[in-house]
């Protein structure tokens, strides 16, 4: 087979060009990094889990017609997807405190929050993605108020369905980031769900016991990341064999 051209490496995926015009393979690496990317690792089996996850997610999404890059999964590792033009921002909806709200506004983790709080990082590695708001969305020029429209509503269904069918297997959808992508129909842009969703881009808790089903296991060292990803792949009942 000729080696695909490597479009673009991220720090859990790489991008290589599609085997069409306007599709791209997603390639999901055990590279798992936190803190941006201070504290680094490999784990053994992660991208087979975030591959297999995100496939389940992004057509479960789908299904009930929340648009995403997603067209299907290849192999163990790799999925094609629809090439698009991403925003430059995290989209981060939380519906309860943990993490960096916790921090910044001083909320005891696991608080629930009065209603689904949605906030802006621009998507800037050097920086560190720092948390921004609709001001400077529009000044900048990063997406239009027609886009954020858009987005938030994006956003709320992804809130709305994934929040469903974790709490169909017991697990409490703390948090999550998502990252959209434009594509053009002739003169018409869609913004459609991009990137991965994953437990490397969800807070997931047991809603009994509160374990963390997530990348904070790795980030606050609480065990083993496969043997959590792998639980929420049981759950779920798409658990590669041999995992
Ligand atoms: O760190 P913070 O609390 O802001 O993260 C909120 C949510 O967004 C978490 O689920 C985290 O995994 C996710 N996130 C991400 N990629 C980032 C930053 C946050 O997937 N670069």
């Amino acid at each position: 087979m000729p080696r695909r051209k490597k479009i673009y490496e991220g720090k859990a995926k790489t991008l290589f060009e599609g085997p069409e015009p306007g599709t791209l393979v997603q390639y999901f690496k055990d590279d798992a990094t936190a803190f941006n990317a201070e504290k680094r690792d490999v784990i053994e089996g992660k991208g087979v889990l975030n591959n297999i996850l995100s496939e389940y997610f992004m057509q479960g999404l789908g299904d009930i017609g929340v648009p995403t890059h997603f067209i299907r999964r290849l192999n163990m590792r790799e999925q094609l997807v629809r090439a698009c033009e991403i925003i430059p921002l995290e989209i981060i909806v939380r519906n309860y405190a943990a993490g960096s709200i916790s921090k910044r506004l001083g909320i005891d983790e696991g608080t629930r929050l009065p209603r689904p709080i949605i906030e802006y990082c621009y998507k800037d590695d050097a920086l560190g993605d720092p948390l921004v708001s609709e001001e400077h969305i529009a000044a900048f020029g990063w997406a239009s108020s027609q886009d954020m429209d858009d987005i938030v509503s994006l956003a709320l269904r992804v809130n709305d369905f994934m929040s469903g069918v974790m709490r169909a297997v017991g697990i409490r959808l703390v948090d999550f980031k998502i990252e959209i992508g434009r594509v053009y129909d002739g003169d018409f842009q869609r913004l459609i769900v991009a990137d991965e969703i994953s437990p490397d881009s969800c807070r997931l808790w047991d809603m009994e016991t509160d374990q963390k089903l997530d990348k904070d296991v790795f980030r606050r060292d609480l065990g083993s990341l496969t043997d959590a990803y792998s639980e929420v792949a049981r759950r779920l009942g798409v658990l590669p064999k041999g995992a």
